[in-house]
């Protein structure tokens, strides 16, 4: 079949979703619309840009196992748009062909071979440790801590900074950094403009050009910001080469400088690597302690097993969380449940192919509908209900394809191992220190599509000292 028999909503019932009934934060539930009313393969245009979505785990597999030598995610993106206008180059989320696989193989030797992701442990506990400390003082005096996600984005940009830098930025502290702030702040805002920017068709930059401006202004702070710290970091290592100490550097930053790499091509990947780790680790643990805080008895079993593997220790290693079963299944459920991106996407230059019957033509946009796989009760009984255990039982097995929240093969996730690590150590830690309890007044929440799926609301908690 041709993309033209292919169902789907028509331009105009799809802009009025969008537009007019908050379709932008919501769209992962319009994927869930979506599979309900056409089955697991339909067409819409997001703006100017047809995209054919792809929603059944069999299907995205047969997408993915095409995608090619060099898969490309989305050629279209508004973030390479800003990227070619100001003259920087693209690091790995925007770079494609040869130039993303250099830096692939790269940093592909530091971020996904598991003995280099451990030897980061040491660091990310003291990231940790700040961590808890920061909890302790943000506590009311009955324990309540207000919007744990805002103490979470600064813990996810310390944690991703001290892998990059090898050195603390100051996140954590009592008075935070206003540049941190404000560096935060740019990524949330560029998160909500992107998905404008996208939808509108370029002639409408020009007629309202504040979206696009706001966007450019938040990438102009990003890029600024790493370029600061990494000239800052170049520069004190240049002052102990002079002084003729050896330098042997164990971070990001130092391996990306190593190499003939133009600066440039630094710089860009050290910005994408910062925005990649904060957002994703302040979600994920968000809801982590969330879920875990509505149920107790999930909980009380986490926290036996955490002691039990350290035995008598505080302070979990890489080793201690890899014999850990339960705390894994928990993070596997809880991005299960809020997949970070709620849909990747990619668009196959090279050939047409086939999926689900339909010939799909060349540099077509395929939407992978990863939340609405995950939330398929065919393959996940229960859907909507938090389950951890469901990744330990024998009976229950799922396609590998089901609930791919870091994506899979050449072009996945390259922070993987090393935000599992983090959250790992983070929720082992917080267990041991506290219990944790709903907000007595607080409300269920839900969550929302920011480009990446986030929580609704503000997430207040009770932190019982144990
Ligand atoms: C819970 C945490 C995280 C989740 C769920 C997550 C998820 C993802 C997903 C789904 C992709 C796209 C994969 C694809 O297209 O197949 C991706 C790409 C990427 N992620 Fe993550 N991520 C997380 C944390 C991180 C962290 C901490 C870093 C940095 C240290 C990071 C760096 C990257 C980069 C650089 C890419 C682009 C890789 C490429 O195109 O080669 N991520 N991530």
């Amino acid at each position: 079949k041709a993309l033209g028999d292919m169902p789907g909503p028509s331009v105009a019932s799809f802009a009025w979703d969008l537009f007019a009934k908050r379709g932008l934060s919501r769209l992962h539930e319009l994927q869930l619309e979506g599979v309900r009313r056409y089955g697991p393969v339909w067409k819409a245009s997001f703006g100017p840009i047809l995209t054919v979505h792809v929603a059944d785990p069999a299907l995205i597999e047969q997408v993915l196992r095409q995608e090619g030598q060099h898969p490309m995610r989305s050629d279209l993106s508004s973030w390479k748009d800003y990227r070619r206008l100001r003259g920087h180059h693209c690091g790995l989320l925007t770079s494609e062909g040869e130039e993303w696989q250099s830096v692939r193989s790269l940093l592909g030797k530091h971020m996904l071979r598991p003995k280099a992701v451990e030897a980061y442990d040491q660091t990310l506990n003291s990231v940790v440790e700040d961590l808890i400390a920061k909890l302790r003082l943000r506590r009311s005096s009955e324990g309540l801590v207000t919007d744990i996600a805002s103490e979470f984005y600064r813990f996810g940009l310390e944690g991703v900074s001290s892998v990059l830098f090898e050195s603390r930025i100051g996140c954590l502290d009592e008075t935070v950094p206003e540049e941190t702030e404000r560096f935060i702040q740019s990524i949330n805002t560029m998160f909500v403009m992107t998905l404008l920017t996208m939808a509108m068709p370029r002639w409408m930059h020009q007629l309202f050009p504040k979206p696009w401006n706001v966007f450019c202004q938040c990438w102009d702070y990003m890029f600024d910001f790493a370029k600061g710290h990494i000239d800052q970091r170049m520069a004190a290592e240049a002052e102990k080469v002079a002084r003729g100490e050896k330098v042997e550097g164990r971070y990001l930053t130092y391996f990306l400088s190593q190499t003939d790499l133009p600066m440039k091509t630094v710089y860009s990947n050290v910005t994408e690597l910062l925005l990649a780790g904060v957002d994703t680790i302040s979600s994920t643990l968000s809801w982590s302690l969330y879920e875990l805080s509505r149920h107790r008895a999930v909980q009380a079993s986490l926290r036996e097993e955490v002691l039990s593997v350290l035995g008598g220790r505080r302070v979990p290693t890489a080793a201690d969380v890899a014999q850990m079963p339960l705390l894994k299944a928990t993070v596997k459920e809880v991005l299960r449940l809020y997949p970070v991106i709620p849909a990747n996407a990619r668009v196959i230059a090279e050939r047409d192919i086939q999926v689900g019957g339909y010939l799909i033509p060349k540099n077509t946009l395929i939407t992978l509908c990863h939340f609405a796989t995950s939330r398929d009760p065919a393959v996940f009984p229960q859907p909507d209900r938090f389950q951890p255990q469901r990744w330990l039982s024998r009976e229950q097995s799922h396609h590998p394809y089901a609930s791919v929240p870091f994506g899979v093969g050449k072009r996945s996730c390259i922070g993987r191992r090393i935000a599992e690590l983090e959250l790992y150590l983070a929720v082992a830690r917080i267990l041991m220190e506290f219990d944790i309890k709903p907000d007595p007044e607080g409300i269920s929440v839900k969550p929302m599509t920011r480009t990446l799926l986030v929580p609704e609301n503000v997430i207040n908690l009770q932190f019982t000292e144990r």
